[in-house]
């Protein structure tokens, strides 16, 4: 699959309160339990959250990711695009960027929760490192769903 994402016209960067109407329709549109408008505001207030989107200039925010980042640890919360832009790269393209940020900031251990159903996610995680360390029986609803807890270990490249 060829890896668009380092293509030209994708830009990633830090979320900003006009994006919010569009990340919301595409959290929606991902999660059956998705976050609301009034949860990314409130994120976008907290030093411990990098809430970061991919800009496809004419076409708009095409995907989203949320990164807490607290000392040596941090967690992907949420990783998604849009439908039509799966499957061309973007994701490894955010999760890449995603991974560099917590890094910079201090970030040695990355935890995540994903659906044991979510093979396309699964796989994503699993070439960029991260392992199983841990299952969360019944942690999702709509469907009700086991949790696959991954981690992967950073390489350091903050300062101090
Ligand atoms: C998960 C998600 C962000 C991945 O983004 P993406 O742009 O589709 O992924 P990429 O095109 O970069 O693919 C990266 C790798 O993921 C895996 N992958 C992607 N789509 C897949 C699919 N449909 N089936 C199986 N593996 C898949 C492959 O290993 C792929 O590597 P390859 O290109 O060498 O085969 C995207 O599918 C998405 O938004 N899903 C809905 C939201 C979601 O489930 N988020 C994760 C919550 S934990």
């Amino acid at each position: 699959m060829a890896d668009v994402g380092e293509s030209g016209g994708f830009e990633i960067r830090r979320l900003r309160s006009e994006d919010l109407d569009a990340v919301v329709a595409i959290e929606a549109d991902a999660f059956t339990s998705p976050w609301d408008r009034e949860t990314f505001a409130g994120l976008l207030e907290r030093d411990s959250v990098e809430l970061l989107v991919m800009d496809a200039a004419e076409e708009g925010i095409v995907g989203y990711a949320v990164l807490w980042c607290i000392l040596d640890q941090g967690e992907l919360a949420n990783i998604a695009l849009l439908p039509t832009w799966r499957g061309r790269g973007l994701g490894s393209h955010m999760l890449r960027h995603v991974m560099s940020v917590a890094s910079e900031r201090g970030v040695e251990k990355l935890f995540l929760e994903v659906r044991m159903s979510n093979h396309a996610a699964l796989e994503l995680y699993r070439s960029f490192g991260f392992s199983e360390v841990g299952v969360r029986r019944g942690y999702y609803q709509d469907p009700k769903e086991d949790a696959s807890v991954m981690v992967a270990t950073l390489d350091r490249t903050s300062e101090g």
